[in-house]
């Protein structure tokens, strides 16, 4: 990768390995379940996260709103966080594919307040019923929420049975970051969707998981979406090499995040919330008036690659193409174009 790209961690490229894994897979027709490289990824998936099976699927934004197709019937409610990505940044489609009706909670980086979920619960009398309660951790704000704050939402989903499903497209993140094994998080969920393609490398890919019965429903629900696929070992092969090789080194993204966010927090005028960064991304402001097309246009003639600022807000992601000595560069690129 020739520029210090910080966009997102989608932007990684199979690696070497991933590639040979690829040209070499096994395959079949997965229609008919038998892909066995496919066959392996589910299983080996299903494993990481303590659940009885898994489906391999072609995007998170399918899992998650699979998840919420096979859980509830059409019309009942889904109780989320307003910040959450099925409601901020997956088209509508919890309406449009499982004509679910989202209730959005206030929330801070995700998190909302129990209290308020419990109350927005619908009691047995009244409609539309609640059918789900969605989590999202690590949130893409980057920050993760700890085990008690799910053990907390289990708590009330349990009183009053209700589902609970986890976005957890970087959950090993935030298992890197709160030092416990993935299944340890996933138990606080009933479905689990995760992505082989953010910052694992995999070129495509996410997976749901769940119990059995729940994954089998899926997987006819996946045939109403388009996403079966057939000769999907190709894809999937890289998926097991993300699992198994790049799942342990995310510590390394969330060191150079530190890295980059200490650089950063030292540039006069530049604001870092420290405490905020827990996974692989950084957020600063900037504390005068920048001109940002000047600062895009700068940063990309140095190579590096970012999003411009939202709200006044600029997120930078590292990922496994980030080394040490790209974070120093990106960080006196900064300091330099803002002097
Ligand atoms: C928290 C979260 N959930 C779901 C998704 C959706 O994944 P995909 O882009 O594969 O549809 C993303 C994508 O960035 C995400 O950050």
């Amino acid at each position: 990768m020739k520029n210090i790209d910080l966009r997102s961690d989608t932007v990684t490229w199979p690696t070497e390995e991933m590639r040979q894994a690829m040209a070499r897979a096994e395959v079949g027709d997965d229609g008919y379940g038998d892909d066995p490289t496919v066959n392996r990824l589910e299983k080996m998936a299903a494993e990481r996260l303590g659940k009885e099976a898994a489906l391999f699927l072609p995007s998170g934004t399918m899992g998650n709103q699979l998840a919420i197709f096979t859980h509830i019937n059409r019309g009942e409610e889904v109780i989320t966080a307003e910040d959450n990505h099925i409601v901020q940044h997956e088209a509508g489609a919890a309406a449009i594919i499982a004509g679910a009706h989202l209730r959005c909670l206030r929330a801070v980086k995700g998190r909302v307040d129990p209290g308020d979920l419990e109350r927005t619960i619908r009691r047995p009398h009244e409609v539309p019923k609640t059918g789900l309660i969605c989590l999202e951790n690590a949130h893409s704000t980057g920050v993760v929420h700890d085990l008690d704050y799910m053990g907390k939402v289990r708590e009330i989903a349990d009183r009053y049975r209700i589902p609970v499903h986890l976005d957890g497209a970087r959950i090993f993140n935030a298992a890197a970051y709160l030092k416990v094994d993935s299944a340890k998080i996933a138990e606080y969920a009933d479905s689990v969707m995760f992505c082989l393609s953010k910052g694992l490398c995999a070129p495509v890919g996410s997976i749901l998981a769940g119990n059995a019965d729940f994954i089998k429903r899926a997987r006819v629900k996946r045939k109403t979406m388009g996403g079966s696929m057939r000769q999907a070992g190709i894809l999937a092969a890289a998926g097991i090499i993300a699992l198994e090789k790049m799942t342990p080194r995310l510590h390394e993204d969330h060191e150079r995040a530190l890295q980059l966010a200490t650089l950063l927090g030292q540039i006069p005028g530049v604001r870092v919330t420290m405490e905020d960064v827990h996974i692989n991304m950084v957020f600063i402001q900037f504390q005068r008036p920048v001109n940002t097309d000047e600062l895009m246009a700068k940063l990309g003639s140095e190579g590096i690659l970012a999003n411009p600022p939202e709200d006044g807000v600029m997120r930078l992601v590292t990922h496994y193409y980030i080394d040490r000595e790209m974070v120093k560069k990106a960080a006196d690129a900064f300091r330099r174009i803002l002097a």
